[in-house]
């Protein structure tokens, strides 16, 4: 799988929450796991480690039934969670252009059976995926339901570079999202919420980013183009919190 299919799948993909109960074919589950051994992180120094579940093994499904459950566990260090979003998008997408379903799971959690760390690493999110009970994939761009580039992005001359980036999955398709700075450095940011209130929103939304990073990496290997990520901080827009600078490289 190149990236290349990664992004031409970025247009097609949706969750999905109905899944056929028959188990995943052995070579079936076996390519998807020697691929996700494959997938590229976006800081190289934050240990993680994929386990693979039975609907036996969560609990919090809220009626998402799925053949499999992968379940991400990492280190706890800075950029921990948009880590997790990067790489767990390329699987989603990898999923989807197989032809497979998946979908991020922000309320699920290793049942009390299975332990809730592993390796000194901590649960972060999992991804529900198998054979789909309903069509895998969108057949027109209108069917994602995304705010509108306008509302996401300072950038001039980005349109079509961050439209693959607007129509990233997210938790409760919050899309918290912003984009500043110019088309060679592009300012990341995330909205500011009351996280106090709503903790476990304050940890999705930083999933959330790392996905969005994942498409925008795509997007700019489409275009010839490579993505370096640096997380020093800079200048945001009010009411928004900085998450990475992306700068832009030719290959
Ligand atoms: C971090 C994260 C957590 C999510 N958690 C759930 C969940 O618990 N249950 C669910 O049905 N969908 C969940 N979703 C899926 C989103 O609701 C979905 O991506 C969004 O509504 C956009 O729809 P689409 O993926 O079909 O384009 C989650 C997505 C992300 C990125």
């Amino acid at each position: 799988m190149t990236n290349a299919q990664l992004f031409n799948t970025i247009f097609t993909r949706k969750s999905i929450r109905k899944y056929k109960v028959t188990p995943l074919a052995t070579e079936t589950l076996t390519g998807i796991k020697e691929y996700a051994r494959h997938i590229k992180p976006l800081d190289e120094s934050i240990r993680y480690e994929i386990d693979y579940l039975c609907a036996d093994d969560v609990k919090g499904l809220l009626s998402i039934k799925a053949p499999r459950y992968m379940c991400f566990f990492s280190e706890k260090r800075e950029g921990y969670l948009m880590n997790a979003g990067y790489l767990l998008q390329q699987i989603d997408l990898y999923l989807s252009a197989n032809d497979l379903g998946s979908c991020w799971l922000g309320m699920a959690k290793p049942s009390k059976d299975v332990p809730s760390m592993k390796n000194g690493m901590e649960f972060v999110i999992m991804l529900a995926f198998g054979s789909a009970e309903v069509e895998v994939h969108r057949t027109d761009i209108a069917a994602f339901n995304r705010k509108s580039l306008s509302l996401i992005s300072t950038v001039t001359g980005a349109e079509e570079l961050l439209e693959p980036v607007r129509l990233a999955p997210s938790a409760t398709n919050s899309q918290p999202w912003f984009f500043s700075g110019d088309i060679n450095e592009i300012i990341v940011s995330r909205e500011k919420l009351n996280f106090i209130k709503v903790p476990l929103y304050g940890k999705m939304n930083q999933i959330d980013i790392g996905i969005a990073l994942c498409h925008l990496m795509l997007s700019l290997e489409n275009k010839g183009k490579k993505a370096t990520f640096d997380f020093h901080k800079d200048t945001v827009p009010s009411g928004y919190e900085f998450m990475a600078k992306v700068k832009v490289r030719s290959h």
